[in-house]
């Protein structure tokens, strides 16, 4: 008997070997967030690049976002001697090596084969959290199996509690213990760059948008190969079974009340966050309903355009939640720098959208990795350079105020 040839390395095989290779060099080359939106803007279709980058109207609050973080004026300490500062936390009970989660995002699909399951394994991999988005693109099953731990899966439900409650029993058979509840979007923003693009609702491919869009992958054939090799399957509804994923984003106007918040609480035994909190009124909404923490957040400026800055409205959540919940905030976070001054602010830890899938879409998995490491080692030489030894010691004390003698934002 003749010993079995090994199959012949498929197309596929080696566009996904290449490609492999083709990603470790590539997230070498990430040295901030910043690089990585410009590999970003490289390898995507400009339609799909847009889609990331945009927000909502005339992008006011997403500028608030970048402004308030870039406006943030620290008050350091000197001569503290030599110390390793500490950056590992809690988040509800569970230990992360840094205060950095990875946000839910849409479409995470479509940036790079790797997709919510590579994230998920990055996240792992350094010693955080990433949460799956309802319309990330990959099944709910799929992607616990890949992260392996625990993981948290953030909810849409545009038909309803009944699917809602469905999508929820899947995601808790798949081992999910965070819920995540977004309640900014009984709307989808309007986000005139998909409007201008011809994609508006969101990603809707039809014969009149088609042409145009067939020219702009053309001009990126390595994100084309690479996901053509891996077959390119988008679940339309989030937990639910594979499809072609036209019209998907359809699926996230979620038009939740605080009834509906409490039926799910009741329902959902693990811990439960809400997201999308804007002020104290509503936090202490959220938190009478059931939730175990909050995030402060506008949803990257993609949903009300005029809303404030998260980091702005950060120091009243807090005050508002008291002990009685954690709080994360989200919106406009590039720098390790900036997660200090959120974490002076009050939250507990901060979530990363945008950032994470730059990397993802410049470098897959190991792109979310070289960010997730990017934005550690920024966080420990902020603190270092701050003087403050532990994330537990910061605090306002650490900021400067108005009437302080220095110049404010
Ligand atoms: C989905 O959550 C989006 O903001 O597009």
């Amino acid at each position: 008997m003749t010993p079995k040839e090994p199959a012949p390395a498929t197309r596929s095989t080696i566009v996904r070997r290449l490609s492999r290779s083709l990603d470790e060099r590539a997230a070498t080359r990430l040295h901030s967030v910043e690089d990585a939106r410009r590999a970003a803007r490289r390898r995507l279709p400009a339609v799909v690049y847009d889609y990331v980058e945009g927000a909502a109207d005339d992008e006011v609050t997403m500028a608030r976002n970048a402004s308030a973080c870039a406006g943030v004026t620290f008050r350091p300490r000197m001569a503290g001697g030599p110390f390793e500062p500490r950056l590992d936390t809690t988040v509800l009970g569970t230990r992360v090596a840094l205060p950095v989660l990875l946000a839910p995002c849409g479409l995470v699909r479509l940036l790079h084969p790797d997709g919510p399951a590579g994230v998920a394994r990055a996240a792992v991999g350094r010693g955080t959290v990433s949460v799956l988005s309802t319309v990330a693109g990959s099944p709910v099953e799929d992607v616990a199996a890949a992260a392996g731990v625990p993981m948290w899966f953030q909810l849409y439900a545009a038909g309803g509690l009944a699917e809602a409650d469905a999508l929820c029993g899947r995601a808790l058979d798949a081992g999910v213990e965070v819920l995540v509840i977004t309640v900014d979007t009984p709307a989808l923003g309007n986000r005139t760059r998909d409007v201008r693009n011809g994609v508006a609702p969101p990603l809707r491919i039809d014969t009149r948008n088609a042409v145009p869009l067939g020219f702009q992958v053309l001009r990126r054939p390595l994100w084309a190969a690479q996901l053509a090799a891996t077959g390119l399957r988008l679940s339309t509804r989030g937990a639910g079974p594979a499809g072609h994923g036209s019209g998907m984003l359809q699926a996230v106007a979620s038009p939740f009340s605080w009834g509906d918040v409490a039926h799910l609480r009741a329902r959902w035994p693990g811990s439960l966050v809400v997201k999308g909190i804007l002020g104290g009124h509503d936090a202490r909404r959220a938190i009478e309903v059931g939730a175990d923490a909050v995030v402060v957040s506008n949803h990257g400026g993609r949903q009300l355009d005029g809303g404030p800055a998260t980091l702005d409205v950060l120091p009243e959540v807090v005050d508002a939640a008291g002990r009685d919940a954690e709080v994360l905030v989200d919106g406009g976070i590039r720098r390790g720098s900036h997660v200090v001054a959120a974490l002076a602010l009050g939250a507990r830890a901060v979530m990363v959208g945008r950032p994470y899938l730059y990397g993802l879409a410049a470098a897959g998995e190991d792109g979310v990795t070289r960010v997730l490491e990017l934005l550690e080692w920024e966080m420990r030489r902020a603190m270092l350079l701050l003087g403050c030894r532990s994330v537990q010691d910061l605090g306002p004390s650490w900021l400067a105020r108005a009437g302080d003698g220095i110049p404010q934002r």
